[in-house]
């Protein structure tokens, strides 16, 4: 038995793959196109494990899938691969249509020419779970109740937009093709190897460095926070025991506003690490223009997969948090390896000096 895991030198997909190798003995093939946001040095702990292949490849790439299926004839594909930060998708949203949408098009087509190679067996068994976003849902207002699974899509983002479009490709292809498939639609993760483009990441590093911490707008959105680990448990567990054609919202419960997190996160440092003289990192905190078409508020109503599935998150924002910042401190080696300069020649584009 195999995966097939796309995206895996991402941030969450190389958290996924790192957990199930610790709990499991079955083999992962690893598809990642290695962009800037893929890190093979996140994996550096599997390099002479037998159980980890990667590949560096396109999911829009048939013939090399087409090839990793017959060769690999994995019982599961997990899809994480995709462009994943707004702000990005503002400034250039074509990768964002090329692999979002057209790279998961693709790669639906290879699946739909894989299974008739399995036997009925397999066939029933397999599955292919596609990992999306609460961003599909548009935006909530203060009031609203949280996003259900049968919340109607409203992106706003050419990101959200993208995932929507790839959402609805999977669904179609389950009800046109009977493709087995799963669909989960998470709130904004966080925790170790999170890319520092994201607000987490990006304001440990940031204050951490003694520069700004740059705080959209009024920083009153909300975002509904979930540590990766528990995002990753709730994948296996969907995995495991998800209904094929069925849709799983997954978060913490842990409404935050931006600007509460960026506090919590200085309030740690300064615990941690002391500024001299009784300065406090949350002296750099700096308000600065907001990103066009911002979303108010994320929140997931997640009591679908706890009732049915009897899934539930380890960790509270408080501890997932403490350990997030803790990790950051122990891991600057990793943090430097990713912030090269084609990480500086984004800061400046989208910041300025
Ligand atoms: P990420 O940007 O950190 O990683 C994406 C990975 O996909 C990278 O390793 C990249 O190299 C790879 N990739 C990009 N284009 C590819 C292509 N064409 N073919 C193969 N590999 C390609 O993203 P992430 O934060 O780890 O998110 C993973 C998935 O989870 C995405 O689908 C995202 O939409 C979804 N998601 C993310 C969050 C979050 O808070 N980060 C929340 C909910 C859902
Ligand atoms: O909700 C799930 C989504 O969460 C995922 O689908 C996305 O892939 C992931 O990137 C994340 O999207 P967000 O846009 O919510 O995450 P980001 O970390 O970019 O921003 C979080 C909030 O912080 C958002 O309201 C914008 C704000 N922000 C962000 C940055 C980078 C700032 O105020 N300043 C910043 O510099």
């Amino acid at each position: 038995m195999t995966l097939l895991v796309t995206g895996g030198a991402g941030f969450i997909g190389a958290n996924f793959v790192l957990d199930w190798l610790v709990g499991s003995q079955e083999p992962i093939v690893n598809l990642d196109k290695l962009t800037y946001a893929g890190n093979p040095d996140t994996l550096i702990s599997l390099q002479s494990d037998a159980r980890h292949t990667l590949v560096q490849g396109d999911i829009g790439d048939s013939r090399l899938v087409d090839g990793l299926l017959a060769q690999y004839r994995p019982r599961a594909i997990i899809n994480f691969a995709a462009e994943s930060h707004v702000d990005r998708s503002i400034h250039g949203p074509a990768e964002f249509m090329q692999t979002n949408v057209i790279g998961t098009f693709n790669l639906l087509e290879s699946v739909r020419a894989y299974l008739p190679t399995l036997s009925g067996a397999e066939q029933d068994a397999f599955r292919f779970l596609h990992v999306s976003t609460d961003e599909v849902y548009g935006t909530l207002e203060s009031e609203d109740p949280p996003f259900t699974e049968v919340t109607p899509y409203a992106p706003n983002s050419p990101y959200s937009a993208s995932k929507a479009a790839s959402d609805h490709l999977v669904r179609a292809w389950h009800h046109t093709y009977g493709l087995p498939v799963l669909t989960t639609n998470c709130s904004n993760n966080y925790g170790p190897y999170h890319f520092p483009e994201k607000l987490i990441p990006l304001v440990i590093h940031n204050a951490l460095a003694g520069k700004p911490l740059p705080v959209y707008g009024d920083g009153m959105q909300v975002r509904d926070w979930l540590y990766v680990k528990d995002h990753c448990s709730a994948i296996r567990r969907v995995l495991e025991a998800g209904k094929p054609g069925e849709t799983y919202n997954v978060g913490g419960w842990n409404e935050r506003a931006n600007i509460d997190v960026v506090k919590t996160i200085c309030g740690l440092l300064d615990q941690f690490r002391p500024l001299p003289q009784g300065s406090l990192h949350s002296d750099l905190i700096t308000f600065v223009k907001d990103r066009p078409g911002h979303d108010r508020r994320y929140a997931i109503d997640a009591r679908r997969i706890e009732r049915e599935l009897g899934w539930r998150p380890a960790d509270t924002f408080e501890t997932g948090i403490r350990k997030t910042v803790q990790w950051y401190l122990d891991n600057q080696a990793w943090v430097q390896g990713v912030t090269s300069g084609a990480y500086r020649n984004w800061v400046s584009r989208q910041y300025g000096a």
